[in-house]
């Protein structure tokens, strides 16, 4: 008998909450792209843009997921049906459904390739090459038409594990335990590579900004980042806080999500650059980047210990692998969670249906950067058109829908009734929130976009 369907579970403490919700932000987006994205549109320019969109943009938004989905108390597209009975805004739901679906897909290609860097760090294959080597061994392997498909489907298979055996269960479990390690790891790595010679070019192309290259596609650049490594945009934050108790203070959540995901972005930026202006790799080598730059870190900062070197390298690769199961779960979970309850079907067969569905977008895009690469989605592999597609369209105009949806058509008395549920909460700080919701978010993101796409 499945009585799951009935019963929706519940995160247990407010520390699980934190760091399932830290787990879903935390991943690929900070360590893999944020780099490659900061080294692509010029470094700390791109950087401090990409901070005023967390502030301005990103923090308000996940305040209103949060109290989307806690009000709601289903998934997202029941969420907007419970709250705005008999109106279309359901469809933002379907939206974010829509946006997850594609993000699933490619995102696990490169959470994939973390699993073959765990091996490759494991067996030593790191160890006497040089960059260049890194650098073809990473085409050689990414456009392999094989193995990349099996650690894909690999990972695939995890998430849809961890997904099935429920949310209390799967995610906060893990969450608690590997978010701190991989923080420390971190630390470590920032101090190993700031000491490599030639260090100090890369901290100066992360700290000195340079606002002439600063462009309209560079800030829309910025903004979808920022959708990205929060998780916001297409109702993550709303499916997970519909498993929130009432006595989680929502705004507060935030900030520390937000904090937390912010940092670890900033430490990311802090190993990668260094180490890549030391053995001269180009900063705007583009997805590539870290998996050709860190090899070289884990070598050079313990060349006289290669102990120290394998211990490090695997356990970075293994927590850079959690932290991107932690956000495919979040991902896989939306969609599980909106097909279960609106189709009414079993949380395992849905799950099945996302696994296989997204299986099938992920071979695609993992194939469209070797064997299929001439096939081209408005000029670009299926793989950067999914990215693009989704970071620089889809969340953003779900961003603008959230922001007016909690900003102006919700009632205020409900809203400041789920801010405040945990009690204590500052006037001031709502009166700003309301604002800034209002008008900042969504204006700011519709100029962004509109300069983005060059219709202004
Ligand atoms: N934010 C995650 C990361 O930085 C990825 C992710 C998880 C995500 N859930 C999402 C991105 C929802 C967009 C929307 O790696």
């Amino acid at each position: 008998m499945q009585t799951t369907n009935t019963k929706r579970g519940q995160f247990t403490t407010k520390i699980g909450i934190i760091m399932a919700s830290a787990g879903s932000a935390v991943g690929l987006g900070n360590i893999w792209r944020f780099p490659y994205e900061t080294g692509e549109n010029g470094g700390a320019a791109f950087i401090l843009i990409y901070l005023a969109c967390v502030l301005f943009i990103g923090m308000p938004i996940v305040i209103s997921e949060f109290v989307i989905g806690r009000r709601g108390k289903v998934n997202t597209s029941g969420a907007f049906r419970v709250l705005a009975p008999g109106t279309p805004w359901y469809m933002v739901g379907m939206l974010g459904v829509l946006t997850g679906i594609i993000i699933l897909g490619y995102y696990t290609v490169v959470a994939g390739w973390t699993l073959e860097y765990i091996m490759q760090a494991a067996i030593g294959g790191f160890a006497g090459k040089s960059p260049a080597d890194f650098q073809s061994s990473f085409v050689e392997f990414s456009s392999h038409s094989f193995r990349p498909l099996l650690w894909l489907a690999i990972f695939m298979f995890m998430t849809h594990y961890i997904v099935v055996s429920g949310v209390e269960k799967g995610i906060e479990r893990y969450s608690k335990i590997m978010m701190p390690m991989l923080l420390v790891i971190m630390l470590v790595l920032v101090g190993c590579s700031i000491s490599l010679p030639g260090a100090s070019k890369g901290l100066e192309f992360l700290l000195k900004p340079d606002f002439s290259k600063v462009d309209g596609s560079v800030l829309m650049s910025a903004m979808g980042q920022a959708f990205f490594s929060l998780s916001i945009g297409m109702g993550c934050l709303c499916t997970y806080s519909s498993y929130f108790k009432r006595d989680v203070n929502l705004a507060r959540t935030a900030l520390s999500v937000v904090s937390l995901d912010t940092l670890v972005a900033i430490l990311a930026g802090l190993i990668i650059f260094p180490a890549a202006f030391s053995v001269n790799i180009q900063p705007d080598t583009g997805p590539s980047l870290i998996f050709v730059t860190l090899p070289n870190v884990f070598q050079q900062a313990f060349g006289s210990m290669p102990i120290l070197s394998w211990v490090f390298s695997v356990m970075f690769y293994l927590l850079l692998s959690v932290a991107a199961l932690t956000s495919t779960i979040s991902l896989h979970e939306v969609v599980t969670a909106y097909l279960k309850e609106e189709f009414k079907i079993s949380r395992k067969k849905a799950a099945w249906i996302v696994t296989l569905f997204c299986l099938g977008l992920g071979v695609i895009a993992s194939l469209s950067l070797g064997e299929w690469e001439e096939a081209k989605v408005f000029g670009m592999s299926f793989f950067d058109f999914s990215d693009y597609i989704t970071t620089k369209i889809m969340m953003p105009i779900g961003g603008i829908l959230i922001s007016v949806f909690v900003g102006w058509w919700m009632d205020k008395k409900d809203l400041k009734d789920e801010m405040m549920s945990s009690g204590e909460l500052k006037k001031s700080f709502f009166k700003v929130f309301a604002f800034v919701l209002k008008y900042v978010v969504p204006l700011g993101i519709a100029i962004l976009f509109i300069n983005g796409m060059g219709w202004m």
